[in-house]
């Protein structure tokens, strides 16, 4: 099956410093990707090329089959291809002084030029499947971190993205608030369909949810594996100190 998501030989240096570094590896439709590495490895970077938010300098990325980026450029393809991509931040970046339905339909009202009437039902049939029905009225500044992630979640499904890239969304919150929100995502995933690739140090959440494990070590892809492989049998020593760190 074509994979959501190809990166071939992508490559990005800040300065001097490469920080993507010939990476190749693929998304796969209806999977969740656990990205783990050290703080500075590159994951983030990961995240932001394939949501084109970074530019790399070089390699060829593909969504859904389509070539978006390649030449060192954004293909015309990008425009049209970039909505199967959803991304979600570790910090909150929800407006506090609009309602969660103001927040939700700032996108579709701009981008989509949806009435507000459809906007008003999106963003209910999201809220529900994040948990938060009945917030369409909250303030975010009100929510607690966990519904505010929760959330920001919602947002980025308003926009009926096939992938969700999230950054660190959980690295804020005590950790039952953090596993909740995290089984949201296995929850989208079984429900809607919607692959996840995320950032997270959450080795319990990798090994219990993720279909795949991508170990980052200075700009390079270390292990690409099953979590069971990943937790099993790497002999990466990077990774052990990951694994290890979930082990009591
Ligand atoms: N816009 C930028 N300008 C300059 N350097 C950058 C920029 N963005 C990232 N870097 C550098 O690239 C390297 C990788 O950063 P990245 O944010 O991808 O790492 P990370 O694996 O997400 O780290 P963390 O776990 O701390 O979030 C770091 O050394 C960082 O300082
Ligand atoms: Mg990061």
């Amino acid at each position: 099956m074509t994979p959501l998501v190809s990166l071939r030989s992508v490559t990005k240096s800040f300065g001097e410093r490469p920080v993507l570094d010939d990476v190749s590896c693929e998304l796969r439709a209806g999977e969740i990707t656990v990205v783990v590495g050290r703080s500075g490895s590159g994951k983030s970077t990961l995240l932001r090329v394939i949501a084109g938010l970074t530019e790399p300098e070089d390699g060829v990325i593909e969504l859904a089959g389509e070539r978006v980026f390649a030449d060192g450029e954004h293909t015309p393809e990008w425009a049209r291809a970039r909505a199967v991509i959803g991304m979600v931040f570790q910090s909150y970046t929800l407006w506090p002084h609009m309602t969660v339905l103001e927040n939700l339909a700032l996108a579709p009202t701009r981008v989509l030029k949806e009435s507000r009437k459809a906007v008003r039902a999106r963003a209910t049939e999201v809220l529900d499947e994040v948990g938060m029905s009945g917030h369409l009225e909250s303030r975010p500044a009100r929510l607690s971190g966990g519904e505010r992630q929760r959330v920001a979640i919602a947002r980025a499904l308003m926009m009926r993205p096939k992938l969700l890239l999230c950054d660190e969304i959980t690295s804020a919150l005590d950790p039952p608030v953090a596993a909740e929100v995290l089984g949201v995502l296995s929850r989208l995933k079984r429900d809607e369909g919607i692959s996840v690739a995320l950032v997270t140090h959450d080795m319990a959440f990798a090994a219990k949810a993720a279909d795949r494990v991508l170990l980052f070590s200075n700009g390079s892809i270390a292990v690409d594996a099953d979590p069971r492989e990943a937790f099993e049998a790497s002999e990466n020593p990077e990774l052990r100190s990951f694994v290890d760190a979930v082990r009591f």
